[in-house]
């Protein structure tokens, strides 16, 4: 079985995604969302990320990159590098790599979908989502939801796929690719 890369994340028109370590804004219906995509599934994220969050998400498996060998918070599982992670994760069908920046900016080249919110408003912030190919990628569902009470600012829905292969993590990794030479 071949493990599928999915990124998940929720961007400004700025392309920001993060600020002061936390989210810039509230969407309620942004993280209903993120909760029955992710659910039940793997979970992977950076450790800054983790930290803002503070806890292991209830029902799946989390999986927090550090280069700290000695980090180890209850309930989640660490791994040294987003391939580790990965190796970790080689029997599911599907991993969902859930930030922040740092993790994303590795992630995007071996991702073959991308769940993205683009929030519809300009965020001061000092994290952003990297520029991807519009011509790799093409939009497979779309929806909108608007501003109220519980959400700051109005979104989109989307769900982009990759018109074609992901790259290969790099061969030189210090782990095995899980992507390669699976069938
Ligand atoms: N809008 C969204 O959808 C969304 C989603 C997630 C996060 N965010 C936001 O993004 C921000 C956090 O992003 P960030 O870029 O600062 O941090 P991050 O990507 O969450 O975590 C960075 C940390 O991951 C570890 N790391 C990164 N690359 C590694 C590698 N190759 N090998 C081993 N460890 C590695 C390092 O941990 P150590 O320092 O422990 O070694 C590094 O400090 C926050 O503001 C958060 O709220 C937004």
């Amino acid at each position: 079985m071949k493990t599928q890369l999915a990124v998940i994340v929720a961007m400004a028109e700025n392309r920001v995604i993060g600020r002061d370590g936390t989210l810039p804004w509230h969407l309620s219906a942004d993280l209903k969302r993120f909760r029955a995509i992710t659910t039940g599934h793997w979970i992977v994220m950076g450790r800054k990320t983790y930290e803002s969050i503070g806890r292991p998400l209830p029902n799946r498996t989390t999986v927090v990159i550090s280069r700290q060998t000695d980090y180890a918070p209850p309930g989640v599982l660490v791994a040294g590098s987003l391939a580790a992670a990965l190796e970790m994760a080689a029997d599911q069908e599907r991993v969902f790599v859930v930030g922040g920046e740092q993790i994303y900016r590795q992630a995007l080249p071996l991702a073959s979908t991308i769940y993205l919110t683009r929030v519809q408003a300009t965020v001061a912030g000092d994290r952003f989502f990297p520029a991807w190919d519009s011509a790799a990628w093409r939009v497979v569902q779309q929806s909108d939801h608007s501003a109220d009470e519980k959400n700051d600012y109005p979104s989109s829905f989307e769900v982009l796929e990759r018109v074609c292969q992901p790259e290969e993590p790099d061969e030189t990794s210090v782990v095995s690719n899980p992507f390669s030479h699976r069938s």
